[in-house]
């Protein structure tokens, strides 16, 4: 099983990656053959989406190619944004501008929202809404929001009750992912069915 963790935000030493980094060592632990691929939009520096990248440009094929190359071999999507003015990161969204089917579709994705307060509700819906339309990903009805997330995950134990529900959360949260994934390939599987350069699209 391999796992893409995409971290959104545009911040250094951002909380989002923290969290990422979270996520993908629960998973290396959890389930010691799975493999794991952090995309860090902070650090990859993709442009913003433009009509090259359907005209195959050099550029695009540059930049954008390993990254797809990587994304094919996954079966399941984390991707993790933190709430900024209650919106996932324009890079985030950019990101599913640039993905298409070929990496994402009919693969399993579990969203995790950041919120140094009490917010990180309006990501999850943003994405729910609006992320999965042409690239059909699909959204597992888990998601996380890690709240108050400064205070959280910061130590190799648990400091507070607070911090152990996070942390036996994610841990119950990625279980359910790799069931998902798991027979989600039973879906890819029967391309015959879902592959249609007519209906390419989502309505
Ligand atoms: C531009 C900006 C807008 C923000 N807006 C919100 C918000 O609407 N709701 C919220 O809960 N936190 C908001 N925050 C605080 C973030 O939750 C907090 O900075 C968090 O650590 C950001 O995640 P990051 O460290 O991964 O970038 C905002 C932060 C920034 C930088």
């Amino acid at each position: 099983m391999k796992y893409a963790i995409v971290m959104g935000s545009h911040r250094e030493n951002s909380q989002s990656l923290k969290v990422g980094k979270y996520i993908e060592n629960r998973i290396k632990t959890l389930q010691p053959d799975a493999e794991t691929y952090l995309l860090n939009l902070q650090t990859a520096n993709l442009p913003m989406w433009d009509e090259g990248l359907w005209k195959g440009d050099e550029k695009w094929k540059t930049i954008w190619s390993p990254i797809a190359a990587e994304l094919q071999t996954c079966d399941a999507i984390i991707p993790i944004t933190p709430e900024w003015s209650g919106m996932a990161t324009p890079m985030l969204k950019n990101f599913f501008l640039l993905a298409s089917t070929n990496e994402l579709g009919h693969k399993p994705g579990m969203i995790v929202s950041v919120s140094s307060g009490r917010g990180g509700s309006y990501p999850v819906n943003e994405l729910r809404t609006s992320s999965y339309k042409n690239n059909h990903i699909c959204y597992i009805p888990e998601h996380l929001i890690i709240r108050f997330v400064t205070e959280r995950l910061n130590e190799p134990e648990a400091v507070d009750e607070s911090d152990t529900i996070t942390r036996e959360r994610i841990d119950y949260a990625i279980g359910v992912l790799e069931l998902y994934a798991e027979n989600f390939r039973n879906i890819r599987a029967k391309s015959e069915v879902w592959k249609s350069d007519t209906f390419k699209f989502g309505m």
